[in-house]
């Protein structure tokens, strides 16, 4: 049985992946690049950072800014993104997370975040999920962001467990490759087109139950 859930948080406890896309959308509309869905696929759980590099190359313009213009431009989407998630509250959790966190609560499996996003603490706090939580891994202290496995390698420690002993939920390709290097068991919130065929998907998170964790991890782990 596994010991452990990781979760991820944008798109998976919540609808702010929709927020960091509009952010960015925002942000690049003003810098003249355009970017749509399918490009936002690459963004989903990567850095601010990198993210900004990503949408500057897409652009054509990863030569344009400075350093410190660089800076400016992630605050700046970030500011964007800030400001659409004051209003978030305990009924924006996605269906069916809390019930899947109170089942394993009462299985004293172990609940971590690992998620990438600096405003993964306050996120939690605006949805009443904090007290859920057995340790939220910091994104500042991973050396690499996710495709690499680091966020999951962080939270597994944290709750005093190896990756191998948890699942990983996840929403995003970068989020994806990074449980599957850390050894964690994923599984994916979306589409086959956009997570791959070869690792169990649910289309959303209403079928997250344990019961299902509970399957997979019996056939996958
Ligand atoms: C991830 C999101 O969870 O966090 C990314 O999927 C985002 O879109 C990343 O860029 C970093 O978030 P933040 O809030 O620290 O800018
Ligand atoms: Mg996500």
């Amino acid at each position: 049985m596994f010991k452990g859930v990781l979760f991820d948080l944008d798109g998976v406890i919540t609808d702010t992946a929709e927020f960091h896309y509009r952010a960015w959308q925002k942000l690049g509309q003003e810098i003249g690049i355009t970017i749509d869905r399918t490009f936002n696929e690459q963004l989903k759980g990567v850095s601010r950072e990198d993210s900004l590099s990503l949408l500057l190359a897409y652009g054509g313009k990863e030569h344009s800014f400075s350093k410190e213009e660089f800076a400016e431009l992630a605050k700046r989407k970030n500011d964007y993104y800030l400001e659409m998630i004051q209003t978030i509250e305990p009924k924006d959790v996605f269906p069916g997370i809390v019930p899947l966190l109170d089942s394993l609560k009462e299985e004293k499996i172990k609940i971590a975040l690992a998620s990438a996003s600096k405003n993964g603490p306050f996120l939690l706090e605006k949805m009443g999920l904090t007290p859920y939580f057995d340790a939220i891994a910091d994104p500042a202290e991973a050396a690499n962001g996710k495709p690499a496995p680091d966020i999951f390698l962080l939270a597994a420690k944290a709750v005093g467990l190896k990756a191998e002993e948890c699942i990983g939920i996840e929403d995003a390709q970068a989020g994806i490759q990074a449980i599957l290097s850390s050894g964690a068991q994923p599984i994916g919130v979306g589409r086959a087109e956009d997570l791959g065929e070869e690792i169990p998907l649910v289309p959303d998170t209403t079928f997250l139950t344990i019961d299902y964790l509970k399957e997979k991890w019996h056939e996958h782990g």
